[in-house]
């Protein structure tokens, strides 16, 4: 007898080892140019998809190649909206969440408000490789962690710690935490997150989508990073598209999986990436109501790119980097709105 476990694993090994086109008799794999793509632009980018432009262009494993890529800034005290040194929920603790996405199997794996853990993106790799689950959460998805050896760490970084006091004790002129003498606070919450996305020489698509989230958020709250079809989404025929900025719209647009289909209809990454944004704007009732950002980035089995946002950042287009074959770059998206 067949049972799910096996069916799975089945399905998972032909499509991980035979790309549709080498299943044709007689036909040749197209080489493909390898990319890997992050939501940032020049501060990150090029640090961030090192580790994984050296993998995918040695011939390593995509999802190595990707993993690795998310891995720098999950690891990285200095990024204050991923992983360790993000910033906590509304009682200091950080909460994380992270998606990955495989195109040949159509497999994906989660984790949402995992606590202690400072590496979500291997988690959710976890859950996709060893589980017949997609989607763990809270303490479930920390203690499948230690199950796989993962250490429970301190993610709240002094850095951190200080800015949340400083929202902490500014919240209200009514309770009982006091600011410092020379208060000036006037700081935004911050949605940060990344996406890291890649087409192999097969032309094989996968995705990671890593985050802590919306600074200060109510304990448990899960945004749109580790929503399948929301942060991220992908189909191994089409490409890859990630998002990032205020998840709430995001998940109620299925951000993602628009732009992937959107590419599918036949519009470019880019075009797509803007009507998103276009659909975004439209349900909120126009742009005079838009008092929040959100920015998507897509690419393409063949590997162009696109990348759009609904707000300019700092007077300045959003921003994608890549790495390929042509060296590392980075892409200058669009905007609907100017600040
Ligand atoms: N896009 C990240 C979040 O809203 O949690």
């Amino acid at each position: 007898m067949t049972t799910r476990r096996k069916f799975i694993k089945k399905i998972s090994t032909v499509g991980a080892a035979l790309p549709i086109a080498s299943q044709i008799q007689g036909k040749e794999v197209k080489k493909n140019k390898p990319i890997i793509i992050c939501s940032r632009g020049e501060q990150w980018g090029e640090k961030v998809l090192r580790p994984g432009w050296d993998i995918l262009s040695s011939g390593g494993k995509l999802l190595d190649a990707i993993e690795k890529s998310a891995n720098v800034t999950e690891l990285d005290p200095e990024d204050t909206s991923v992983g360790y040194g993000g910033l906590p929920n509304e009682h200091g603790i950080v909460q994380l969440d992270a998606s990955i996405m495989y195109g040949p199997t159509h497999n994906c794996g989660s984790v949402a408000s995992i606590e202690g853990i400072k590496t979500p993106c291997s988690v959710a790799r976890l859950v996709m490789e060893r589980t017949d689950h997609i989607h763990i959460v809270g303490p479930g998805a920390q203690k499948f962690a230690i199950a796989h050896g993962f250490k429970v760490e301190n993610l709240l970084t002094e850095k951190a710690r200080k800015i949340w006091l400083r929202w902490k004790e500014n919240l209200s002129d009514s309770d009982d935490w006091f600011p410092p003498e020379n208060n000036n606070y006037d700081e935004k919450r911050i949605t940060g997150t990344i996406n890291v996305l890649g087409v192999d020489s097969l032309g094989d698509v996968a995705g990671i989508t890593t985050t802590s989230g919306l600074a200060y958020k109510i304990p448990g709250r899960v945004g749109d990073s580790p929503i399948i079809g929301a942060g991220l989404y992908l189909d191994n025929e089409v490409g890859a598209a990630g998002a990032t900025g205020r998840g709430e719209e995001i998940l109620r647009t299925c951000g993602s999986f628009y732009v992937v289909e959107q590419m599918r209809a036949g519009k470019s990454p880019q075009e797509a990436c803007e009507a998103l944004c276009k659909r975004i704007v439209d349900i909120n009732g126009g742009t005079k109501n838009i008092d929040f950002n959100d920015k998507i980035v897509a690419v393409s089995k063949s590997g162009e790119v696109g990348c759009a946002s609904i707000k300019e950042r700092k007077g300045n287009p959003p921003k994608l980097a890549y790495w390929s074959e042509d060296g590392f770059n980075v892409y200058d998206g669009t905007y609907l709105i100017e600040e």
